[in-house]
């Protein structure tokens, strides 16, 4: 799994491959921050008092400003923890699978699909009047194990439109938005266009793209197709060259006629990197002048560069970034959705990377609104006061 915080850390290195003076690698192992930095000093904001439930919750909250907020969910916790169960109701307008309907968990066989968990997930969704988002119909990660032997440039094109056929056309209608393309744009690569050296990309050509998106819609007509990707939210020169190719690709599809509705900006960030500068505010309003909506898919604040330091001194370094990120996102109409890629640090993604084993083994990441015994951490109270600041009531459409 490709850590995505080296995308940060490796801003020069990037920046040179971009240039195509690098070769196409993929940059894997340690964040590579040449300096620790220390975490404030300051304590995080008291909590207010009240509920976090009902009027109290992200859910609510989001909601009184026409916004969403949600999480991506574990189906495992989901089965098996009735905690994590209600605090996804109390605190969710939307949820999305982590994995659940990755290619690795539908599509089991070349001939055969196994629907049992992603099934559950809406089931619960629909229960509680919570909307979902679809986690991704074509990605060069969670492949199945049959995909490389079994896949070639002359059946790629049946395998990809079977599958979107088959997965997006068993929710039609019920799902809020599709991930049609997750992360085709990997500028290190040194593919025209700046486009991933991916599986994809090497049995179908760049065409895959395209049609994936037209088979999408034909397939769920009322889902929002949205290409997603990361390290774009930086003013880091990677960033800066991985953003101008996103939209580039983006301008190509709506030339094209391609069917695309919203880009989702995955958001995981640093709790070092305040490096957010004008470039994701410029990259949103280029978006919506396409049309875009502009959706945050898999927010999530690591704080493993800062230095060892207090819990309460990481909380509000991690908690600074929630406000300081979603406070200037949301601001801007086009930004509807807003989703952490998981609800409690002892369940994110983020405890098992190369670099957070290596660096703190047996430490969980405070990277998400609850903490491991599922209570509000400073990050929570900072999302909430965030989403409170989108200036107009919209709607979701
Ligand atoms: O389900 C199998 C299990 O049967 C097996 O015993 C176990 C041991 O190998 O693996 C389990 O599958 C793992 C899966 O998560 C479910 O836990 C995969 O190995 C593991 O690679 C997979 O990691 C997920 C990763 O995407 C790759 O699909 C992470 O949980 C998930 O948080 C991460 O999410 C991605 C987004 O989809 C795209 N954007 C980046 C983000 C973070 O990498």
């Amino acid at each position: 799994m490709v850590d995505r915080r080296n995308f940060i850390c490796h801003a020069s290195q990037w920046a040179l491959a971009g240039a195509g003076l690098l070769g196409a690698s993929r940059l894997r192992g340690q964040a590579a921050f040449s300096s620790l930095a220390a975490a404030p000093a300051a304590a995080p904001p008291l909590p207010p008092s009240g509920p976090i439930t009902g009027p109290g919750s992200l859910r609510a909250h989001a909601a009184a400003r026409g916004l969403l907020y949600g999480s991506a969910v574990d189906i495992g916790l989901l089965r098996n923890d009735a905690a994590y169960r209600q605090l996804l109701i109390d605190q969710c307008g939307i949820v999305v699978a982590e994995n659940a309907m990755k290619w690795a968990a539908v599509h089991t066989a070349a001939d055969r699909y196994d629907f049992s968990q992603a099934d559950e997930l809406v089931a619960f969704a629909e229960q509680h009047g919570i909307k979902v988002r679809g986690h991704n119909l074509c990605w060069h990660e969670a492949l199945p194990g049959w995909f490389a032997s079994t896949v070639t440039q002359q059946n790629a094109a049946h395998y990809l439109t079977d599958h979107i056929r088959t997965v997006a056309g068993r929710y039609k209608g019920r799902l809020r938005s599709w991930d049609v393309v997750n992360e085709a744009i990997s500028p290190g690569d040194g593919k025209p266009d700046g486009l991933r050296d991916s599986a994809w990309y090497r049995l179908l050509g760049p065409g895959y793209i395209e049609l994936a998106f037209r088979t999408a819609r034909a397939a769920d007509p009322h889902a929002l197709l949205t290409y997603n990707d990361y390290g774009i939210e930086y003013d880091h020169p990677a960033s800066f060259i991985k953003r101008a190719a996103v939209l580039a690709l983006l301008r190509r599809l709506k030339a094209a006629g391609v069917p695309i509705d919203a880009v989702g900006v995955q958001s995981h960030l640093d709790a070092t990197t305040s490096g957010l500068g004008p470039g994701i505010s410029e990259f949103v309003a280029a978006a919506s002048a396409l049309g875009l909506k502009v959706f945050i898919t898999e927010l999530d604040v690591n704080d493993d560069n800062l230095a060892p330091g207090q819990p309460a001194a990481l909380d509000a370094a991690v908690a600074g970034v929630y406000g300081e990120y979603v406070t200037a996102m949301v601001a801007k109409p086009a930004v509807t959705d807003v989703l952490t890629w998981g609800l409690s640090d002892n369940h994110t993604w983020l405890n098992s990377t190369k670099t957070h084993k290596q660096k703190y083994p047996g430490r969980e990441e405070r990277a998400l609104p609850f903490d491991d015994a599922y209570q509000p951490t400073a990050a929570f109270y900072a999302l909430l006061d965030a989403l409170g600041s989108h200036p107009v009531p919209g709607h979701i459409s």
